[in-house]
């Protein structure tokens, strides 16, 4: 495979798991999965963990995985896209808010606010629910779709996305820091 071909393949295997987080920005709101509740005098996850933002979240990245499907016979003239199953985009887009729901207990239990930085957890948190949910619940997907330099290019493109798509979003006033 080309290194076009390899990043065009990853970034198309990822969206499901790229889009809830951003979604969940501009979406979230109300009501606090952990509903305001401490564990050991600090917030189970924090204001920043809601229903609303995580269920539009994961719908997005659902609905986004069922449009690539769609999308791929239109593109095979150009480039054979994998196909999803429904269990891997589910797997993908949910995983990716559990990840960054299991950051956000992590961050609480090390004392850190809501929306306080932590680099690398930050950014990684989501990729690795998704691919973590995706090996547990479409493990045959997983081997035939996801190759180890996909899993490379993903740990060293991932960052560089989600960084910039912050900086956009508090730049354009959808979120409150810009990491
Ligand atoms: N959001 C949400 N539900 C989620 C994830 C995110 O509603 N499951 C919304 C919240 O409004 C949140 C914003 O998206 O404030 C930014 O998400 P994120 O950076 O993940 O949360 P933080 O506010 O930084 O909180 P934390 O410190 O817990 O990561
Ligand atoms: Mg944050």
């Amino acid at each position: 495979m080309s290194l076009l071909g390899l990043l065009a393949t990853t970034f198309w295997v990822l969206l499901p798991a790229y889009l809830p987080n951003n979604i969940a920005v501009l979406e979230g709101g109300n009501e606090p999965i952990d509903e305001e509740k401490k564990w050991h005098q600090k917030r189970i996850l924090g204001d920043g963990k809601t229903w609303r933002g995580t269920s539009v979240g994961i719908a997005g990245g659902i609905l986004a995985g069922m449009f690539l499907n769609a999308l791929r016979p239109e593109l095979t003239a150009f480039y054979s896209f994998p196909e999803f199953t429904f269990k891997a985009i589910f797997s993908l887009a949910t995983g990716a808010m559990l990840g960054d729901m299991a950051a956000s207990f992590i961050k609480r239990r090390l004392g850190k606010s809501r929306g306080a930085a932590v680099p690398g957890l930050d950014q990684l948190d989501f990729l690795v629910g998704s691919l973590v949910l995706t090996y547990i619940m479409a493990p045959n997907w997983m081997r035939s779709n996801f190759t180890p330099d996909m899993i490379a290019v993903a740990l060293i493109i991932t960052p560089l996305l989600h960084v910039s798509a912050n900086r956009i979003g508090y730049e354009l006033g959808y979120k409150n820091e810009p990491w």
